[in-house]
């Protein structure tokens, strides 16, 4: 049985930038649920796939330092940990994982055909296609089954779980590894990440959320572990129900108790988290309604789908974030949709004269401190919402 948790309404898609102003966007409520047998949190009524993943979809993870470095050393782990002859990665987007593998016995799925062309041209033979039955069985014919699955961010993205995973399991082999990323539901709730809501996240995987959902379909969670990136994410690994992996049940009861205590699998629980987040929207506003009002500088660091979220769902606009720096090519010299945040490029001297920047990618925090000390040492701040409203300042 399917519980609302918190809706907003009206919310853009995060990545429909805008490229002038005036632009006439569309904007949809965002309804997120709990469902009472499987435990899983998850948008319903969501927007179509073909619209949240265009083909001009603008998210390219190789833009940061810390993702080309997490893939290229996740790709390395699993080949050394599992030695697979062939690999299939579900939503490889500009490469960032599968440079690490040999084209020859490598096949890409990615539905985002400026990012598919992108692999193709790379060697890597790319279907640019939405994962489910269709494309499995094709795969499965033309390629045989697997002994590695990888899918980064991808999964939680995906409508209609079942025949998804259903999928994954037909492409496997007997003792093949099936390893998924995906932000930690139970990460987002410690940040109380707010901004990690957004109809391209259609679900948000707590483990006990994700192992139900698994052994529902033919699936065994064998091992977990939790990698520093995107603010906390869970990587899974799953083997066949019946295969003779060795279950790493330490880990798996390790995380299923502070789950529990966190409250992951209670309604209740999860209500008076949702409560916290919504004290941390009203917070931001009020603070750079303060801020603003002593004129001060105040401009976004990183036009990421989150900072995206936060200015709506805070009710954000140009008049308290001047512009919003980025280092991605095709988000510069546009619009957030809806707030009309003008969104800027990088460069050494976007900081002059900045008083504060607002953090839309604090899950780079650390990436961000480290190049922008000079920003700091000289009285600059920065300003996060995670896990609640702080100001960083030397
Ligand atoms: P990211 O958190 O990767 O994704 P999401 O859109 O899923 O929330 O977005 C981070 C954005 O921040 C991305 O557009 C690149 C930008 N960025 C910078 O401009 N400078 C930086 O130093 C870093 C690390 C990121």
């Amino acid at each position: 049985m399917l519980k609302n948790l918190i809706s907003f309404k009206k919310i853009p898609l995060s990545n429909s930038l805008l490229k002038n102003k005036n632009e006439n966007i569309n904007c949809y409520d965002l309804k997120i649920s709990f469902d009472e047998d499987t435990k899983l949190v998850s948008v319903v009524d969501n927007v179509s796939p073909e619209k949240l993943f265009p083909d001009d979809y603008v998210y390219d993870s190789s833009q940061s330092i810390t993702m080309v470095n997490h893939f290229k050393d996740c790709a390395e782990y699993l080949q050394k940990r599992f030695t697979p002859y062939n690999t299939l990665e579900i939503g490889s987007n500009s490469g960032i994982f599968i440079r690490h593998f040999n084209p020859d016995t490598t096949i890409a799925v990615e539905p985002c055909s400026n990012f598919a062309e992108i692999t193709n041209d790379m060697e890597y033979k790319t279907y640019d296609n939405f994962w489910g039955k269709d494309l499995s069985e094709l795969i499965r014919q033309k390629h045989g089954k697997m002994d590695l699955i990888f899918s980064a961010n991808t999964i939680s993205h995906i409508q209609g779980l079942d025949e998804c995973l259903t999928s994954v399991k037909k492409c496997l082999n007997e003792d093949g590894i099936f390893v998924v990323e995906c932000p930690s539901f139970l990460e987002v709730l410690k940040g109380n990440a707010f901004d990690q809501f957004y109809h391209e996240h259609q679900s948000y995987f707590s483990m006990i959320s994700f192992r139900n959902l698994l052994e529902k379909n033919g699936l065994k969670l064998f091992d977990i572990e939790l990698v520093p990136v995107h603010g906390g994410t869970y990587r899974f690994f799953v083997c066949n129900q019946d295969s003779s992996i060795d279950v790493n049940y330490d880990n798996i009861n390790k995380w299923e108790k502070e789950e529990k205590q966190f409250g992951v699998d209670s309604y209740d629980k999860l209500k008076d988290r949702m409560s916290i987040m919504k004290q941390n929207m009203v917070d931001i506003k009020n603070t750079l309604q303060k801020i603003k009002s002593e004129n001060k500088t105040v401009i976004g660091y990183g036009a990421s789908a989150k900072f995206i979220q936060v200015s709506n769902m805070c009710d954000l606009n140009a008049s308290l974030i001047d512009y919003v720096i980025d280092t991605t090519p095709d988000k510069q010299n546009k619009y957030t949709p809806k707030s009309k945040i003008p969104i800027k490029k990088y460069d050494e001297k976007s900081l002059e004269n900045v008083d504060y920047c607002f953090l839309g990618a604090w899950n780079f925090s650390s990436e961000i401190m480290e190049k922008e000390n000079k920003f700091l040492r000289s009285g600059g701040k920065f300003i996060t919402h995670i896990p609640k409203l702080r100001v960083i300042e030397l």
